[in-house]
């Protein structure tokens, strides 16, 4: 826990307030968990809080917040912990405040194509849930399999699907959010257009729990597409390979995957799943993953035979195509758990950056020089059909002294190239509190007081989530 700045530390009486606002079943003060609250995916960070709370309702979220707000408790947002930038991380101890229990889907509105579920809500979850009734909701981080809604909310996560339908906000109708003070708020309508007033639902996605605790949350749906083919496309060179890439916009095809992982990504995943086995030539030193979806399979064939000519071009070999569902899955399963499997590698440090998407492979080129001028190995991979590539930076045989100290000027320098190519330091992580001191990069003073001031009128006293999103 960090020095308590001006926060209150939980005492007796807090505990015996909490106690009698939830159940017995809510409530955490043992080692275990506060341990188990106090991390979330972001390296091998920990922050403990002092209490774990999960309150089943906005009302006990309200209860919570005004109580807090008023004994000045720092409150962090917890859902499933999942998250690389450090965002759920209780840096002041006071409250863990868990969504867990907010875990239902009220509703799937099938005649406005549209849903409303709790935070809680597993994101693959919901998915399937849409699914079965026809409809898509597209957002699918790659932790879809465990992460909440809420957490993709207050991140707006993306995915592979996003490049052609866009991350989370694109599907945010309404909201119902608790504010630091307690009071509770709707911040949109159930509507597919709105302009009434300020746009505070957007205003709250990608808000990292800095704003207030969403309860509740609308959104719209798409009708399920029919049909998809998914393609594997290897490259001798990982820059041709992100060359490719606008090439297939370009074309007039936009694929519902655009997924782009080097050599060393999918060599650390195959040896980290089980049950996936893939023989790649010694020659090859990137793939392209590409999905296109539809409802008539005669134009998805056209696409990617399409695709398969445009990649040529760019001295890709002999694609590979996944026609049934096992392959499909486990070529999904590899690019979903490469950042797992980097993880497990090394220590390592994960940057979320992201440029236009003709950029990319200026970017690839950049984080590959900054590797040799700093003495650090990279391994990227990521969302290449929006310019969005996960950089990680591995530790290994880089001294102590180097990763603590020249490593930071080597992502400040990576950071500054990226804004100067028109992009920015995060696509969907976040900033949460590993890159809070690069913000200055991504915005002037101007800019950054302008939302310093949007917090304070939102969270005066700054009690949810401290020492999050702005350098201190
Ligand atoms: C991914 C996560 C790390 O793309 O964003 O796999
Ligand atoms: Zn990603």
């Amino acid at each position: 826990m960090k020095t308590p700045k001006a926060f209150q530390a939980i005492e007796t009486r807090d505990l015996a307030y909490f106690k009698d606002l939830v159940p017995e079943s809510a409530i955490f003060i043992d080692a275990e968990n506060l341990e188990k609250y106090g991390h979330d995916e972001t390296e091998d960070l920990q922050f403990n809080p002092q209490v774990v709370l999960k309150p089943a309702s906005a009302d006990e979220v309200s209860k919570i917040l005004s109580y807090c707000n008023e004994r000045n408790i720092a409150v962090t947002a917890s859902g499933a912990r999942t998250g690389l930038s450090g965002g759920a991380l209780p840096l002041y101890g006071g409250v863990a405040l868990s969504t867990e229990n907010l875990n239902r889907i009220l509703e799937i509105d099938e005649r406005n194509l549209q849903a409303t579920v709790e935070p809680g809500v597993i994101n693959q979850v919901f998915h399937e849930a849409c699914k079965e009734k026809g409809l898509f909701y597209p957002p699918d981080p790659s932790s879809w399999g465990s992460s909440f809604i809420g957490g993709n909310l207050a991140l707006n996560a993306g995915g592979p699907k996003a490049v052609k339908y866009g991350v989370t906000n694109a599907y945010v109708l309404d909201l119902e959010v608790v504010l630091a003070n307690g009071s509770i708020i709707n911040t949109g309508a159930r509507v597919l257009k709105n302009s009434t007033g300020y746009n505070l639902t957007q205003l709250m996605v990608g808000s990292e729990g800095t704003l207030g605790i969403i309860t509740k949350a609308t959104f719209r749906l798409l009708p399920y597409p029919k049909h998809n083919m998914l393609l594997l496309v290897p490259f001798a060179s990982a820059l041709k390979a992100c060359e490719a890439v606008s090439a297939i916009f370009q074309a007039g095809i936009t694929p519902s995957g655009m997924e782009f992982m080097e050599r060393d990504a999918i060599d650390y995943t195959l040896k980290f799943v089980d049950n996936v086995e893939l023989p790649i030539a010694p020659e090859v030193q990137a793939h392209l993953l590409i999905e296109v979806d539809g409802n008539y399979t005669e134009t998805l064939m056209q696409d990617c035979e399409a695709i398969a000519e445009i990649v040529m071009n760019f001295g890709a070999f002999e694609p590979l195509f996944a026609d049934n569902e096992k392959d499909k899955a486990a070529l999904w399963t590899l690019r979903r758990r490469v950042g797992e499997a980097v993880k497990s590698h090394s220590i390592y440090k994960e940057e979320d950056t992201v440029v236009p998407r003709a950029e990319l492979a200026n970017l690839l080129g950049v984080v590959k020089e900054l590797g040799n001028q700093y003495g650090f190995k990279s391994v990227c991979y990521g969302h290449a059909g929006d310019g969005n590539l996960h950089v990680n930076i591995l530790k290994e045989e880089m001294s102590d002294g180097a990763w603590e100290q020249d490593l930071p000027k080597a992502i400040r320098a990576l950071f500054t190239a990226v804004k100067k190519m028109g992009g920015t330091i995060s696509g969907e992580h976040g900033i949460g509190y590993v890159q809070k001191d690069y913000l200055d990069i991504a915005f002037n003073a101007v800019e950054l007081n302008l939302q310093k001031q949007i917090k304070n009128t939102f969270d005066p006293k700054g009690i949810l989530n401290p020492g999050k999103v702005f350098p201190e």
